[in-house]
């Protein structure tokens, strides 16, 4: 059974606020992610479903102030899908969608403390931007979100098709 990948809708926004937080090991991220990207960054935004169930999403936009630059805010795969390149699929999605709107670069930050997303952008061909700090040979932007909210930046050219 393949992944089903569509567009995310405000119909979706109270499932998936209610898996991030344990899909993201009991971190609170709810907050993070409001409706307004459910809203407002539906075409640049997708959900995916395996027998009719959500089993990943990811949430990112054309930068407004930025031509050529794209962003993904949020991507999250369910604990019993991940490893099958669900991640991928909907990382390709997106770099689609934003190549269809010109543009040329993707941006996207983590936390530091996340060593899986840091090795899955790595995997997705994401370079790590310099920081100003380092932790663990990791380039850290220190407060980039805000006091004690330390981010790794991460920058990807997309390729012509
Ligand atoms: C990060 C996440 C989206 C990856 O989803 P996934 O479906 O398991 O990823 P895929 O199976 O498509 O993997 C894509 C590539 O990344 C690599 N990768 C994925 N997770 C990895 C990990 N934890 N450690 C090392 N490499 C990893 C895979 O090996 C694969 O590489 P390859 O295609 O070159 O073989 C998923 O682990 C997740 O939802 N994590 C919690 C939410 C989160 O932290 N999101 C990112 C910050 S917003």
């Amino acid at each position: 059974m393949t992944f089903q990948i569509r567009h995310l809708s405000a119909a979706d926004y109270p499932l998936v606020i209610s898996a991030i937080d344990h899909w993201w090991g009991s971190r609170p991220m709810a907050d993070k992610l409001p409706r307004l990207f459910f809203e407002h960054f539906a075409d640049t935004s997708f959900a995916a479903e395996r027998d009719g169930r959500l089993a990943g999403f990811l949430a990112g936009f054309i930068s407004q102030s930025r031509p050529g630059e794209a962003y993904i805010h949020f991507v999250g795969v369910d604990p019993a899908q991940r490893g099958g390149g669900l991640g991928r699929l909907l990382y390709e999605a997106f770099f689609r969608a934003a190549q269809a709107r010109g543009c040329t670069l993707v941006r996207a930050v983590t936390a530091p403390v996340n060593r899986a997303s840091v090795a899955f952008h790595e995997r997705m061909g994401f370079q790590l931007e310099p920081g100003d700090a380092e932790v663990d040979g990791i380039p850290v932007s220190s407060g980039y979100d805000g006091p004690g909210s330390d981010r790794v930046c991460f920058l990807r050219i997309l390729r012509g098709p």
